[in-house]
């Protein structure tokens, strides 16, 4: 049996449950000579902001055990740039976009999605909760519920698109939280944003960022990825979008079986750029070779 690839988040039916995570594919153009991008569920967009951002100093990058630490401190063109500039080649060429938004306060996270309001070409809003890498706004929303929801609440009432929270893994409990963001009105929800972590170069004695910590991403946190995407998936009723270190197809089928609908490669593309489209063939393989679709998969693991 041919296996039908696609999937359905909330409001939205992907062509297939493979996207790409936030700030890992650029704004997607920068692939378009590896691959069709277009092939792929989805494109995140990095972090979009009011205003452009140059984010923190370099080093802002360092590889460790399985993984990598980044302080990118969301630099971005800012949101008028990315629709005057990126938009249009996005849409022209068939991508299917979610817009990743990054704001300091509730009332930025609202007025980010009411400026993309007039924009064609958006499928969903992400909005990043669980930034780690920032003094202001970022993670501080993605681990208190209240605030969590009360940002879900500000994009939900701003904008008629689907609305993603993108969860942190450093809220204490975030099956939590991803019941305070389906109760204000979350469409979707992604886990998870990088972890924190800290790296020290032994001979200089200096932190090996600039920024001294960072989110380490990677394969290292797929396990810790796994698990929580077990919890919101079992907690909430509204699709979760798993990431965290999916490198490979069985990676990507191990978060189906745990409850996502739909998953994102991050770091992985920064050891091989065709790495999503790789994931997807893989994944659609494996349902041909079991004469299955891949939503038919989601939550089955004997748990
Ligand atoms: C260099 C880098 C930049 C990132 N920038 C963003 C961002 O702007 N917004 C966001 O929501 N997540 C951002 N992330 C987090 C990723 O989207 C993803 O959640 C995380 O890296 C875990 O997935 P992975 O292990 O497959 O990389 C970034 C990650 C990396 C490595």
């Amino acid at each position: 049996m041919a296996c039908d690839p696609r999937v359905t988040l909330g409001p939205l039916v992907l062509r297939n449950p493979v996207l790409t995570a936030s700030g890992t594919f650029g704004y997607g153009l920068e692939f378009e000579p590896y691959f069709d991008v277009a092939s792929l569920g989805g494109i995140c967009t990095k972090g979009l902001s009011l205003l452009p951002r140059v984010g923190n100093p370099p080093p802002r990058l360092c590889e460790t055990a399985s993984g990598m630490l980044n302080a990118i401190g969301l630099a971005n063109v800012g949101v008028d740039a990315f629709c005057a500039d990126k938009l249009p080649h996005l849409r022209a060429r068939g991508i299917t976009v979610i817009a990743n938004l990054f704001a300091t306060s509730v009332e930025d996270f609202a007025a980010l999605a009411r400026r993309l309001e007039s924009e064609e070409g958006i499928a969903a809003l992400e909005v990043n909760i669980s930034c780690p890498n920032v003094d202001k706004g970022g993670i501080a929303f993605g681990v208190d519920p209240v605030m969590a929801a009360t940002v879900t609440a500000a994009v939900k009432k701003a904008s008629r698109r689907p609305v993603w929270i993108k969860l942190s893994p450093e809220a204490g409990r975030i099956a939590e939280i991803a019941c305070a963001c389906e109760e204000a009105g979350a469409d979707a929800l992604c886990a998870i944003n990088t972890i924190r972590g800290l790296a020290v170069d032994p001979e200089t004695w200096e932190p090996r960022l600039a920024n001294r910590t960072g989110g380490l991403s990677g394969p290292a946190i797929k396990p810790i990825a796994l698990r929580m995407v077990w919890e919101v998936a079992r907690a909430v009723k509204i699709p979760v979008v798993g990431i965290g270190g999916i490198a490979s197809a069985d990676d990507a089928i191990e978060f189906l079986l745990v409850g996502a609908s739909a998953v994102q490669v991050g770091s992985a593309s920064f050891r091989d750029p065709c790495a999503p489209r790789e994931v997807l063939e893989g994944m659609l393989r494996y349902g041909e070779r079991r004469g299955m679709n891949l939503r038919d998969l989601v939550g089955k693991a004997r748990l």
